[in-house]
């Protein structure tokens, strides 16, 4: 489900007063931040500060949080994750992270906007996201908050566009795992904690249980459902506990059974099994996933008569023409058979022609045998 957003509001001071950022204006507000837009007084850059939220800031814990959030993003430079170039503190002592001002627009507000994203790109954005989330896990940081409002498509001067992955405000940071990585949280607490977002949150997580790099696969699994189907594979309307109980007890559908797109059963599969229950049945790493992704591209073909894009099994893999028009777009199945009733046609007026011309031939012999002038 996608929120809706109200525009965040212009604080009544600047929080940025006496450091060495403007402010230009907020750009939106989340859970534990607020977010806005900057300029670097000197540089006159403009920049993108995330500050933690006014009621939040005399919390230790949150504070904590939010210097994993900078070290991870300061240990991870990453074309797939946003850059950070600063850190500092407000006049009144709250934390503040600053990244580069991306351009474009996040899955979520794409997703809301109507935009529909043809199966390739759905694949490629998955797959951008899985390389941002490869450099992550290598340094033991597992992200916990995949979903559509943490995936921004920047765009890109030249035209194309490319996933960088934000907020790490909720990441944890496995220890022991790499000597690069931030230290953990000073304040052990996680267990029995939820972290995330309800709708795109593992099994695992919504019960409070421990959880490593898979739970990043589910939700990635959820993110990429979304962008194939429309929507999610549980009822969108379902908040809460009732989205946890449907995760928890219902066995999601593929997406090709809500896509308007031809989904190739092989892309079905791979989304399925991301979206297994237990960790231990997803893939067993973000390498793995972003491998089976790769091996599906070759059964997606474009076609222009379709909204989205046609997988059809290469003839190579021995399908025969039915099974082809079984597992086809409408789009494709049209194109098809509109190819075999032309064949048809040219055949009917080749065999008419012939008879004609045998015809004639007969009657002319038969006339030159009667000896009629
Ligand atoms: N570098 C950036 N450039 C442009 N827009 C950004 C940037 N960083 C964040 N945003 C916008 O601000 C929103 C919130 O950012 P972010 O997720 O980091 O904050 P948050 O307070 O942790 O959010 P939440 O707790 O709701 O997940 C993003 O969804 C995006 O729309
Ligand atoms: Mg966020």
């Amino acid at each position: 489900m996608v929120k809706l957003v109200t525009p965040p509001e212009t604080p009544d001071s600047d929080p940025f007063e006496g450091t060495i950022y403007r402010l230009v204006r907020p750009l939106a507000h989340g859970g534990m931040g607020q977010v806005f837009l900057v300029e670097h007084r000197q540089l006159g850059r403009q920049l993108v500060a995330k500050v933690l939220k006014d009621e939040l800031a005399g919390d230790s814990l949150l504070v904590e949080r939010f210097r994993i959030e900078a070290q991870s993003l300061g240990k991870l430079r990453h074309p797939n994750v946003v850059a950070i170039v600063g850190f500092g503190n407000t006049s009144d002592k709250r934390p503040f992270l600053v990244t580069e001002y991306l351009q474009g627009q996040t899955i979520a507000q794409a997703l809301a906007s109507g935009i529909m994203f043809t199966v390739r790109e759905s694949i490629r954005y998955a797959r951008e996201t899985l390389s941002a989330l490869a450099a992550a896990h290598e340094l033991g940081i597992i992200h916990r908050d995949i979903k559509p409002e943490n995936l921004f498509i920047q765009q890109q001067p030249d035209g194309s566009t490319q996933i960088k992955v934000l907020d790490f405000g909720v990441a944890r940071v496995i220890p022991g795992v790499s000597p690069g990585a931030p230290q953990p949280l000073a304040i052990p607490t996680d267990t029995g904690l939820v972290f995330g977002t309800p709708h795109y949150m593992s099994p695992e997580g919504a019960l409070g249980e421990h959880v490593d790099h898979r739970a990043d696969i589910y939700s990635l699994g959820l993110v990429l459902y979304r962008m194939l189907a429309r929507r999610g594979p549980f009822n969108d309307d379902l908040s809460g506990n009732g989205i946890f109980t449907a995760g928890l007890t219902q066995d999601p559908k593929p997406p090709s059974f809500f896509a308007l797109s031809r989904i190739p059963p092989e892309l079905d599969d791979v989304v399925l099994k991301a979206l297994q229950r237990s960790p231990d049945d997803r893939y067993s790493s973000v390498g793995e996933f972003d491998a089976a992704l790769a091996n599906v591209t070759q059964f997606i073909v474009e076609d222009e008569n379709d909204t989205g894009e046609v997988a059809i099994p290469l003839t190579a893999r021995g399908h025969s023409s039915d099974s082809l028009l079984a597992t086809t777009s409408p789009a494709a199945r049209n194109a098809v058979q509109s190819h075999s009733a032309r064949a048809n046609v040219i055949l009917f007026a080749v065999i008419m022609l012939a008879t004609s011309v045998l015809v004639s031939i007969i009657v002319m012999r038969l006339g030159q045998g009667t000896g009629v002038p």
